[in-house]
This record gives C-alpha cells, sequence and structure tokens, in this order.
C-alpha cells in the first residue's frame, strides 16, 4: 500500500480513536518548535529553540540565517519533546506542521522535516495554518473552551477580529489595511533604541512612563472593525526625529507609555465593539501581542464592565510554540480537515 493511501485510512480512524497523540513542529520564524499534545488539550511537552539572541544584533529576523539555524537546531529538539514527554516516535498518532503563513524558507525546514517523519512513520501528516494554531493556544491554557467565541488576533503578522463560529470554522471580521500590530511595536521600539524583539521591551519600558505624550495622530477607520497602525507608527517615529533634530530631551519611558495607551485604545475599542455588534460574551486573545500586559489590562477592564469572558493564554503560549499547532491540529482531524502529502509546501500567506 502507498504511503498516501495508509495515511488516508488512519486519518479517518484518528476521528474516534479514544486518545490521539500528535508531535507537532512549528518554525514560521525566529523559534524551533516541537511538541506532543494528547487529545488537543494536553501537552505532554513543548521544546521551543529560540534565535532571539542571534537575531538581536540584526535589530530583526534574518530570513536565510532563521532558516539555517531551523536546520541545525530541529533535530535536537524532536530528541527533548521525546525524552521530555517520555514517549518514542513510535507512539505518535499523526504528525502536525505549520505551513504557513511565515518566512517560507523558514517554513519550509520545518515541513520537510514534518513529511519525512510522518512517511517514515507511516501515520497521517497534517498541515496547520499558523493562525489556527495562535487560537488553539487557548485550548490548551482553558480547558473548559469550546467555540463560538471571538478572537482578537494580535502577532507579528496578523491584526485581525476573527468570529470562531466552530473549531474549524473561522470568520474574518476586520483585519489590519497596512502593518501588524506587532510591527507596529517592533518599529517602535527600534526607533526608541531599543534591542529586537521591540514588543516587550515597550511593555517594561512604558511601566515607567506616563501617558501625556501627544502625537500628531487621529485614529483612522473609525467605522469600521479594520486596523490601521502605519499612520501610528509614522506619528511615534517623527515625533522622535523631530525633537532628536531639534536637539531636545524627551522621555522614552512616556513614548512608550502613550504609545501603547493609543494601541489598547484601538484594539479594545474594536474588539468590544465586535462583541456587542456580533453578540458574543465569550473573547479569547491569540499571538504575540497578547502578552502586552497593558492591552491584557485594558481587555481585562472592558469585559467586565460589558459582561463578556475573557480568555487569555498563558504567556509561554501567546509567543510562536509547536504546543498551540498540535492542539488546532486535533481539532482539524476531528472535523477531517487538513490530511496532507508529500507534495506540501510552505506558503508565505494563508487566509483565515
Ligand atoms: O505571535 P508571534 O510570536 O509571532 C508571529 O506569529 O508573528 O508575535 C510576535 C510579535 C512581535 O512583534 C513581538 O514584538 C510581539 O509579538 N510581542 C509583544 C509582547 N511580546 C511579544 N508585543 C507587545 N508586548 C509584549 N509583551
Ligand atoms: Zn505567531
Amino acid at each position: 500500500m502507498k504511503y498516501q493511501d495508509i495515511a488516508k485510512e488512519k486519518f479517518e480512524r484518528l476521528k474516534s480513536k479514544e486518545d490521539v497523540l500528535i508531535l507537532s513542529v512549528e518554525s514560521s520564524c525566529d523559534e524551533t518548535s516541537i511538541a506532543l499534545v494528547k487529545n488537543g488539550r494536553e501537552v505532554l511537552s513543548n521544546i521551543v529553540s529560540t534565535q532571539i539572541e542571534i537575531h538581536k544584533q540584526f535589530g530583526g529576523v534574518v530570513p536565510e540565517v532563521a532558516s539555517r539555524n531551523h536546520i541545525k537546531n530541529i533535530s535536537g529538539v524532536l530528541k527533548e519533546a521525546l525524552a521530555a514527554a517520555g514517549k518514542t516516535l513510535q507512539d505518535v498518532d499523526a504528525v502536525a506542521v505549520t505551513y504557513g503563513a511565515g518566512l517560507v524558507g523558514a517554513l519550509l525546514v520545518g515541513v520537510n522535516f514534518a513529511k519525512t517523519l510522518a512517511y517514515c512513520l507511516k501515520v497521517p501528516l497534517i498541515a496547520v495554518s499558523h493562525v489556527h494554531g495562535h487560537i488553539g493556544a487557548n485550548y490548551i491554557s482553558h480547558a473548559e473552551l469550546k467555540p463560538p467565541f471571538l478572537c482578537l488576533m494580535v502577532s507579528g503578522g496578523h491584526t485581525a477580529i476573527v468570529d470562531v463560529q466552530d473549531y474549524c470554522k473561522f470568520n474574518l471580521l476586520g483585519s489590519t489595511v497596512d502593518d501588524s500590530v506587532g510591527e507596529c511595536f517592533d518599529k517602535v521600539a527600534r526607533v526608541l533604541g531599543l534591542s529586537y524583539p521591540g514588543g516587550p521591551n515597550i511593555d517594561r519600558l512604558a511601566k515607567l512612563g506616563e501617558n501625556k505624550v501627544q502625537f500628531n495622530y487621529k485614529p483612522p477607520l473609525k467605522d469600521s472593525l479594520n486596523f490601521s497602525f502605519s499612520g501610528l507608527k509614522t506619528a511615534v517615529v517623527n515625533f522622535v526625529h523631530n525633537k532628536e533634530q531639534k536637539g531636545e530631551g524627551f522621555s522614552k519611558e512616556d513614548v512608550a507609555c502613550s504609545f501603547q495607551e493609543l494601541v489598547t485604545e484601538e484594539l479594545v475599542g474594536k474588539t468590544m465593539r465586535a462583541c456587542a455588534e456580533f453578540g458574543h460574551k465569550k473573547l479569547v486573545v491569540a499571538g504575540g501581542v497578547g502578552a502586552n500586559s497593558r492591552l491584557r489590562e485594558g481587555l481585562k477592564e472592558n469585559c467586565e464592565k460589558n459582561g463578556v469572558e475573557l480568555f487569555l493564554p498563558a504567556l509561554k503560549f501567546c509567543t510562536d510554540n509547536a504546543a498551540m499547532i498540535g492542539s488546532i491540529a486535533y481539532y482539524y482531524i476531528l472535523s477531517g480537515i487538513g490530511l496532507a502529502d508529500l507534495k506540501l509546501t510552505a506558503k508565505p500567506t494563508v487566509a483565515i
């Protein structure tokens, strides 16, 4: 029997198998990660090998360097993940992998590694969207969470409001028309002289400042659920350059705090409006910027006020990791989607 026929037969059987152990692989940006996840909710291991220290010297992720380091790290990460879970490759029921969105070279390392594993083990290969994975992070952090709910997706690659109607049924209500909010954090951090990745550094600095800087900026797209962050980014960059050119001092802490406050207002305002318009009483946050302390606080305050139940992923599951891919892959299997063949390749963008 050919691999693809075996995989198809096993994929069908997994839908009714009592326990499903998924080995998941994530390499879309600068984290090489492999996890073992049982039944979509129980993380047996989740090894994340980060390249932050390598990319810091360049001020951001260098795609070619990221790919090379994924190649260097991935076998060791697999060994560690299996050892930490106390499992062998023979225990694995399916291999899941992020095939997009992300850096193509980086993704290809994970995709080819996963294909090889699935083929050798004769188990199904599941192609997972990175964005769906970020939503899946919440199923790990909240055992009781089930769709439907509204999701605020805030990462380095995406900023969106998604109506999650079922585990694998997503309706995009709004998204950024230019920069993602993560890109905006990283750019503002750079202009303030903070190192990569900028988001966590802005978060830390903002705690020491006050919300008193007036940028030349008016929030755009007021009546829409879409976002635009390029205007805010430019306003902060212009403010800083202007001060520097005039030789005037300014407080970086206050700039970080005022910028973060505007981002929070924009994200919280539109998200709460979407909850009301679409009748959602459950809100889920996904993606790296979901680790931002002010955003988490702003969402908590507003959800309480409006009687919306808020679900925030644990901080370690906000940023890229393979456990979130293994979680959503389980629901792909139950929904009968995602089965890939050995022609699977990487995609720089994937529709929600
Ligand atoms: O979801 P993620 O790990 O990767 C993508 O899928 O893009 O998100 C990375 C982004 C980066 O822009 C990083 O600066 C931002 O998440 N980030 C934060 C915080 N932690 C990570 N932004 C603001 N505050 C944070 N605490
Ligand atoms: Zn991500």
